[in-house]
């Protein structure tokens, strides 16, 4: 493939071959891009950190595993599960954190130069990649 990350990739990638280039947790790859999207890969495991993306929604679609996302919403914290299959946005200005027991791997589809961490956040913890996304080596 390509691996010019300023456009979209140039051949078919298969989701698990992009998997299969990395183990680091929480630390997406930028599959490919879709105008000034990123379609990101990561491979999750525990907690992320609490922290809120002010300008811009975020959408996970779960392909392994799955995926918990605890919200800070107007009425209250809540958690949602996000399953095998099944896709989930945080909404703009919403403070989240997701997180996994039993590790998952997920997709993201957000702005380039989107942080990891958002705009705002909780202390990050050494296990969290604060990034923007990093190239895939295919
Ligand atoms: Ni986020």
């Amino acid at each position: 493939m390509s691996d010019d990350t300023t456009g979209p990739a140039t051949d078919p990638i298969l989701l698990s071959d992009a998997l299969s280039t990395f183990d680091a947790l929480w630390s997406p790859r930028i599959v490919t891009r879709v105008n000034d999207y990123d379609v990101r890969a990561a491979k999750v495991r525990g907690e992320h950190v609490w922290h809120v993306h002010e300008d811009t929604d975020e959408f996970f679609l779960v392909l392994e595993g799955a995926l918990e996302i605890a919200l800070r919403e107007e009425g209250g914290e809540r958690a949602v599960t996000v399953e095998r299959g099944a896709v989930f946005v945080v909404p703009r200005g919403i403070w989240h954190r997701p997180s996994s027991a039993d590790g998952a791997s997920i997709m993201l589809f957000e702005p380039s130069g989107t942080s990891t961490v958002g705009d705002a956040h909780d202390e990050v913890p050494a296990h969290v990649d604060a990034t923007t996304g990093h190239a895939l080596a295919l």
